[in-house]
């Protein structure tokens, strides 16, 4: 399968993430805590230095417990700020404020320092499409905090969400682009949705996600579509896992038929691809820290 990630929107985000980046002390990153890696660009590193820097594991109701730990520990030990997040609930955002001031402890002391009290700390979200920028930024503000900016002369048209006395965050979110490095970071980004499906061909793409579940997690596909693995299908053992297959039994079992009772395996590829997004196969994890 090819990825694409079309030269100018790539330009336009980057532009776009220079301008903003300089009027803040503190990024916060989003990651999808089921690719954390696939679903970071390390441009970022580059883009943020000397800011305070925050990741979050977003989505983490999605990704299994024990590998949320295993991130949250791999990203410590490489020097950063990191919480688990689940934007869509708000109790998840309490210790999102904690964390949020402990990174900018360091930029308010120095602030004080220097004589300058009072200066909130400036934040950004980054991270790439829909790994849950907005629906984070929403919760995190609430309905409390009320929009500052605008006003001429302070702000230059940004606007900027008063989180508490200490934090000010920039509403619109960076959008970062992925890192092509090789094909399986754009695959990854594609199951997440943060590629457009329409460019993407749903069937192979399902091909794709079932052999990946298949190999990390043996029978979610069979119990959730009640059918059979894919290598046992036919009743031959010695057939090698075949995906496609399994697409077809779970076009079969949920009834996804053409005219003339053909098999749908176009709608039950869209089937199993927004079960997988939602977390209807169950939270699944499919990166893993290779070392902690
Ligand atoms: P973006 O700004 O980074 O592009 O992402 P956005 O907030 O639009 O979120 C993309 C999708 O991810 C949305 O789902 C949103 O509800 C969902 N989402 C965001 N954070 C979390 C999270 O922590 N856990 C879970 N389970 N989902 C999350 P959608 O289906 O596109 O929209 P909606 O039907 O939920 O409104």
């Amino acid at each position: 399968m090819h990825f694409q990630w079309y030269p100018g929107h790539m330009t336009k985000a980057k532009r776009m993430m220079q301008e903003n980046i300089k009027l803040v002390d503190l990024v916060i990153e989003l990651v999808d805590a089921r690719i954390p890696l696939s679903s970071r660009n390390p441009d970022i590193d580059e883009l943020g230095k000397n800011k305070a820097r925050l990741i979050l594991l977003n989505k983490s109701d999605l990704a299994q417990e024990q590998w949320n730990d295993a991130w949250e520990a791999y990203f410590r030990s490489k020097g950063y700020l990191v919480a688990k997040v689940n934007s869509k609930k708000n109790s998840s955002m309490k210790p999102v404020h904690g964390v949020i001031q402990e990174a900018c402890k360091e930029k308010l002391e120095r602030d004080r320092k220097r004589g300058i009290l009072n200066r909130p700390v400036r934040a950004m979200v980054v991270g790439i499409p829909n790994v849950g920028k907005s629906t984070f930024i929403n919760s995190l503000a609430g309905k409390a905090c009320a929009k500052t900016g605008n006003k001429p002369g302070v702000t230059k048209g940004k606007q900027w969400i008063r989180l508490n006395k200490q934090v000010e965050l920039l509403d619109t979110p960076g959008i970062l682009w992925p890192k092509f490095e090789d094909q399986t970071v754009g695959l990854m980004m594609a199951f997440i949705g943060s590629m457009k499906d329409e460019l993407l061909n749903t069937e192979e793409l399902a091909a794709e996600l079932i052999r990946v579940v298949e190999a990390n997690y043996p029978g979610t596909l069979k119990e959730k579509y009640r059918v059979e693995r894919s290598e046992e299908a036919g009743g031959n053992t010695e057939v090698k896992p075949k995906p496609y297959q399994m697409l077809e039994q779970i076009a079969r079992s949920r009834h996804c038929l053409l005219r003339g009772n053909e098999l749908d395996t176009e709608k039950a590829a869209i089937l199993l691809l927004d079960d997988f997004r939602n977390g209807r196969l169950g939270r699944l994890t499919l990166e893993y820290p290779k070392e902690v």
